[in-house]
């Protein structure tokens, strides 16, 4: 009987699956659909295209989709092309993990069109993974102390750990998926709202929390790495960093650019439609040069990538929608950016 294998059964999020059909016909058109309930319970959906080969096997590690949520060989393409079924909502969900039921169809075909036309799924085999930010011994701490609104995530085991504040940009809220993932991997990580948070001093849309705010207790010392992802200037340009929007790092204080003591990768998204933040890294690339201080810069610079570059694998919907990129092109970007992130806070956290 036709065999579906997707392995690891489970995994983190940034964990490549291989997916592999056996004991098919050979040379035969079969469609591998991904199907999941986001946290609202509504129906993500990705499917793809592809043809056995002459064994009847299928392997989407090494063998190119030829339609359907994208073309070409892409290995991770059901999991970053996931996409809402119509109607469906957006949802990220920290703790449970993401259960995505993986089916191998007869033909080329449109999954839910097919169901909705004759509630047949021609379903030859199917496979379920479980992928999830935090990992197994993860701790979550809600913190509401002295006006500090976040969550916190340590990484199982006694520490001492290196620990790293993680921020989001302007559209404000509390994002825990991140640091979630980055505790997984080891780091004691601080997920800390700013803005647009019932919890912080009023308005929603306005950052109301103060200079003081960002020296949390227990953080002060030196910063020992920054990272920037698609930094806009001016849209923190009345905050209490002038020069730096600092997504990732141990503390969060910088008042200048000449200030920087400690290595900064700057990411950006070339085809990012909602910030130039391309050359908003030139000008800190030139003020660090003209203090003698280039060496400390890191540029990460991805064509074809758009504005919010997140973990890898993670469903990129969201992303190619509203703020730029080519969905193939941007879920590579991730990928690479959240290798040499984590080598990059390897070696100047753990030094
Ligand atoms: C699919 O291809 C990958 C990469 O070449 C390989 O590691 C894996 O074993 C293959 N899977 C199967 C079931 O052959
Ligand atoms: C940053 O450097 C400027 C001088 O370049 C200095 O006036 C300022 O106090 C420094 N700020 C911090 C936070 O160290
Ligand atoms: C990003 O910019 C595009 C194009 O100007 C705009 O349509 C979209 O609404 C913006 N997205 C966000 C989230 O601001």
């Amino acid at each position: 009987a036709p065999l579906l294998t997707a392995s690891p059964a489970r995994a983190l999020m940034d964990e490549q699956i291989s997916i592999s059909g056996r004991f098919l016909p050979p040379h035969q058109p079969v469609t591998v659909c991904a199907r999941m309930h986001s946290e609202d319970g509504d129906l993500w959906e990705s499917f793809s295209h592809y043809n056995t080969n002459a064994n009847g096997c299928v392997n989407l590690s090494t063998d190119p989709s030829v339609g359907g949520s994208y073309v070409g060989c892409e290995p991770m393409g059901l999991f970053w092309g996931l996409q809402p079924a119509p109607g469906g909502r957006d949802g990220v969900s920290t703790e449970a993990p993401y259960v995505v039921h993986i089916s191998l169809l007869e033909d080329h075909v449109s999954p839910s069109e097919t169901l909705k036309d004759n509630g047949q799924s021609g379903e030859l085999a199917a496979s379920t993974v479980e992928r999830f930010y935090m990992a197994p011994g993860v701790k979550r701490v809600e913190i509401r102390q002295n006006g500090v609104v976040g969550t916190l995530f340590l990484p199982p085991g006694p520490g001492p750990f290196p620990a790293m504040l993680d921020l989001w940009g302007m559209g404000g809220g509390l994002y825990e998926y991140r640091s979630a993932l980055f505790a997984s991997r080891g780091f004691a990580s601080l997920s800390l709202a700013f803005l647009g948070h019932k919890d912080l001093p009023g308005p929603l849309n306005r950052i109301n929390v103060g200079d003081k705010y960002f020296k949390v207790k227990g953080m002060q010392s030196e910063l020992d790495a920054a990272i920037c992802i698609s930094f806009h200037s001016m849209t923190m340009s009345h905050f209490c960093v002038k020069h730096i929007h600092i997504l990732i790092d141990h503390q969060f204080y910088i008042s200048g650019t000449d200030n920087i003591s400690c290595p900064l990768m700057y990411i950006v998204g070339e085809d990012d439609v909602n910030c130039s933040s391309d050359q908003n890294a030139n000008q800190i690339e030139e003020a660090l040069s003209a203090v003698g201080k280039a060496q400390l810069f890191t540029r990460l610079s991805y064509p074809g990538a758009g504005h919010l570059i997140e973990p890898p694998y993670s469903p990129n919907v969201r992303t190619s929608l509203w703020w730029g990129g080519h969905p193939a092109l941007h879920a590579a970007a991730q990928e690479d950016a959240w290798k040499k992130m984590l080598d990059f806070m390897d070696t100047n956290l753990r030094g």
